[in-house]
């Protein structure tokens, strides 16, 4: 399982490419929007200077041609762009054309097996299902991405899976035996992820001891 980071803030995207663990970034219209930023462009632009690889960028428009023409004029942005769509009938018919220009696309708010299936049969590059929003409403979003993962194995469809909507460790871990391909992480549950409390006192210990001796 590869990650991607899920932000749209130049430092912490900078900050987790430097640390090698990242393949990509994934963002959405609510990310965007916490940063203050209406010129989407030219944040992704950014982006694109700092991450060589994957980058997720959602239209805002819910209608077919609308999301067509707000996909095209991102991905002239950087061959790197993926188109973000959310799952609707207009989303499909827009992931089919897009992929019939050669257009990457990554269909977002995904919450049953099934969805996922039509967005792989439609042509979508990447699928995002939702793990924490599931867990909200009282669901098990883990088993969603197990089910898709077995569909896909099953089916042997090429569209790449994305555990989204990641809010801890814990999903993280379990994504990554379900089998799904990414795992697109909040910059906070990244660096849960690279702490243990056992390893900061192992550091503290081992400087410590190391003081003793060249205090000698
Ligand atoms: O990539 C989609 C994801 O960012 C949604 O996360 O935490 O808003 O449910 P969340």
């Amino acid at each position: 399982m590869q990650f991607f980071l899920d932000s749209a803030n130049l430092e912490e995207i900078k900050s987790a490419w430097e640390m090698g663990i990242i393949s990509g970034v994934t963002t959405n219209p609510s990310l965007v929007a916490k940063e203050n930023e209406r010129d989407l462009p030219s944040l992704l632009t950014e982006i694109t200077r700092i991450v060589d690889g994957p980058i997720s960028a959602e239209v805002i428009a819910l209608d077919y041609p609308g999301m067509v023409r707000e996909a095209q004029e991102l991905a002239s942005i950087h061959s790197n762009i993926v188109i973000k769509i959310p799952q609707s009938v207009d989303g499909l018919k827009a992931v089919k054309t897009l992929a019939g220009q050669g257009i990457k696309t990554n269909m977002t708010l995904i919450f049953t097996p099934i969805q996922a299936l039509l967005a792989a049969r439609a042509g979508a590059t990447y699928v995002s299902p939702f793990l924490g929003r599931l867990d909200d409403i009282g669901e098990i979003g883990l088993n969603l991405l197990n089910d898709i993962c077995e569909i896909f194995t099953v089916h042997n469809l090429q569209c790449a899976i994305i555990a989204a909507s990641i809010r801890n460790p814990i999903h993280v871990l379990e994504a990554a035996k379900a089998g799904a391909d990414f795992a697109t992480v909040p910059f906070k549950v990244l660096n849960q992820l690279v702490n243990h409390p056992l390893t900061t006192a192992g550091i503290e210990k081992f400087l410590k001891d190391w003081q003793k001796i060249s205090a000698n």
